[in-house]
């Protein structure tokens, strides 16, 4: 266990990036908590951190009754760090001036760094103009007593202010963003040199912790149920529960008849064999292509797979007497409000999340190990795990499947054709060694016929279209650039081994304007 004194606090005031704080301070080694701005000078005290920062947040300080630090911030005696809307309360709190009105500045801004301070003095010398990402409406227009300025931008006279004696330091931009180019480093100077805190967490830490903090959450004696979709994320969520509770885990996999070539059996042999989890395989192949017949709407496909994957999930877990949690292996970014700052719902899970309406209707409890992290975060994890890295290195896939790849109606034929021409372009892609420089790779059937001609003869197939992407986070995506050697010798590979398919086109798209899937 980290020893208290030895963590981040991280006050949320609402913010959409508020866990990339967290997220840096990780990778910093520091461990950071999020607790919501309102949480009160009590909590505070308790968590008795190594110091505190302010989140950025939607609201102006300016409006009435706007969200403000408890007093417990200030009197610690710990270093305060205060971002965007944290460093806005933290003038407005501590005697300075807050103003709306001024001129935005949304995107990449260039300080001009005039004084050095603990906080910047290894990461920006004195006259350097770094760039930094802003996003804002209001500014401070007077830093309380004591402070300092430390850089300008053009739109903010107090872009980046410090109190060194009280060690607290604001910055108008957000130092946890990928476009603050040197962020990391000057979080990471906050926790190490400002904080004085030992870069000593790492996801062994992580895992140790859960393990106890899962056993002490489902108690001696309950089971938990956890359905494995074949992707990454549901597969660490079991391998850590497995590793907390033994026995008591059941998992389940519901084999859609949707899924990749293999993966079903590999899975079974990964969590059945390898890691002796009790595991159920569903083989539901029939009853969801019956149920799919004659579909062509992408949404109906999806509502439709979505119900029935929760009938037969429900039904397979009727059978497994006892179990009062259900795991899930959401990530943070599947939880689409961070912290409820206004006290309303905790958070909104993504429409397509597999099992979204379950636990409600099992009466089951969620358990949720991997919601504060992000998908490398996860793969770390399940490294950690032991598992291996052709599988916690897997393109993500979707829940749908590859019923969203066959588009128009989802036959078994079409769906053999796509499953053999997603296996051969995915071989070929990991021959050239290019597999873990992409985010994701996959086939697409259309439902277009062409003429061709194979032999001395006329052919008229289907279509095969193929996607890659580079991408972070799946929310924006570039188009993979292969070498056109590739792209034709996948095509000749296709065309010869794949029957069904006379033409292969390569998608050019980005995400946006297109998204990452074509249904
Ligand atoms: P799009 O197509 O929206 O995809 O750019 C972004 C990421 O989400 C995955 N995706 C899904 N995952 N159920 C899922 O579990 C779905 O219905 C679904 N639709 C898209 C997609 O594969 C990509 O990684």
């Amino acid at each position: 266990m980290t020893p208290p004194n030895d963590r981040l606090l991280i006050l949320d005031f609402g913010s959409q990036v508020t866990q990339l704080i967290a997220r840096r301070a990780r990778e910093a080694g520091v461990y950071a908590a999020i607790l919501p701005y309102h949480c009160g000078d009590e909590a505070v005290r308790a968590f008795r951190p190594g110091g505190i920062i302010l989140s950025g947040g939607p609201t102006s300080v300016v409006a009435e009754g706007s969200p403000r630090a408890p007093d417990a911030v200030w009197t610690l005696g710990v270093p305060v760090l205060g971002i965007c809307y944290g460093q806005q309360t933290m003038c407005a709190q501590l005697g300075g001036a807050v103003e709306s009105g001024h001129a935005r500045e949304f995107g990449r801004a260039e300080l001009a760094v005039t004084e050095s301070c603990a906080l910047c003095a290894n990461v920006w010398p004195v006259g350097s103009h770094p760039t930094v990402w802003m996003s804002h409406g209001d500014r401070v227009t007077r830093a309380p007593d004591g402070f300092k300025v430390i850089a300008t931008s053009s739109g903010a006279p107090f872009a980046f202010i410090a109190d060194e004696k009280r060690q607290f330091y604001g910055v108008q931009f957000h130092p946890e963003v990928v476009h603050t180019p040197d962020g990391a480093a000057l979080l990471a100077a906050f926790a190490h040199d400002v904080c004085g805190l030992s870069p000593s967490w790492t996801m062994g830490t992580f895992r140790t912790t859960e393990v106890e903090r899962l056993r002490t959450f489902i108690g001696p004696t309950a089971k938990v149920l956890c359905g494995l979709s074949g992707g990454v994320d549901s597969a660490v969520a079991a391998a850590l529960i497995h590793e907390a509770i033994g026995d008591r885990l059941t998992c389940v996999l519901v084999d859609t008849g949707l899924l990749r070539e293999g993966e079903a059996d590999a899975i079974s042999d990964l969590f059945g064999k390898h890691y002796a989890i009790p595991l159920r395989v569903v083989r539901a192949g029939e009853t969801f292509l019956a149920a799919l017949k004659g579909v062509t709407d992408p949404e109906r496909k999806r509502k439709i797979i979505g119900h029935l994957f929760i009938d037969v999930f429900e039904a397979e877990a009727k059978t497994i007497p006892g179990a009062t949690f259900l795991a899930q292996g959401t990530l943070y970014p599947d939880v689409i409000e961070s912290v409820a700052v206004h006290g309303g719902p905790a958070s909104t899970i993504k429409s397509h999340h597999n099992v979204g309406g379950l636990p409600a209707r099992m009466n089951l409890k969620l358990v949720e190990p991997l919601r504060e992290l992000f998908k490398d975060e996860v793969r770390d994890l399940g490294r950690e795990l032991g598992l291996p890295d052709s599988f916690v290195n897997r393109h993500p896939f979707p829940g749908p499947g590859l019923a969203i790849r066959v588009l128009g109606e989802v036959t078994e034929e079409r769906v053999a054709i796509l499953r053999r021409a997603d296996t051969v372009y995915l071989d070929e892609i990991r021959q050239a060694g290019l597999y873990d420089s992409i985010w994701q790779a996959f086939a697409v059937l259309l439902p277009v016929r062409t003429v061709g001609v194979m032999g001395d003869e006329r052919s008229y197939d289907n279509v095969l279209a193929l996607r890659a992407v580079t991408s972070v986070d799946g929310m924006t995506a570039d188009t993979y650039p292969f070498p056109h050697d590739f792209l034709a010798r996948v095509a000749t590979r296709l065309v010869g081994e794949v029957r069904g398919i006379n033409r292969v086109v390569y998608d050019i798209t980005s995400k946006p304007p297109g998204t990452i899937e074509w249904e």
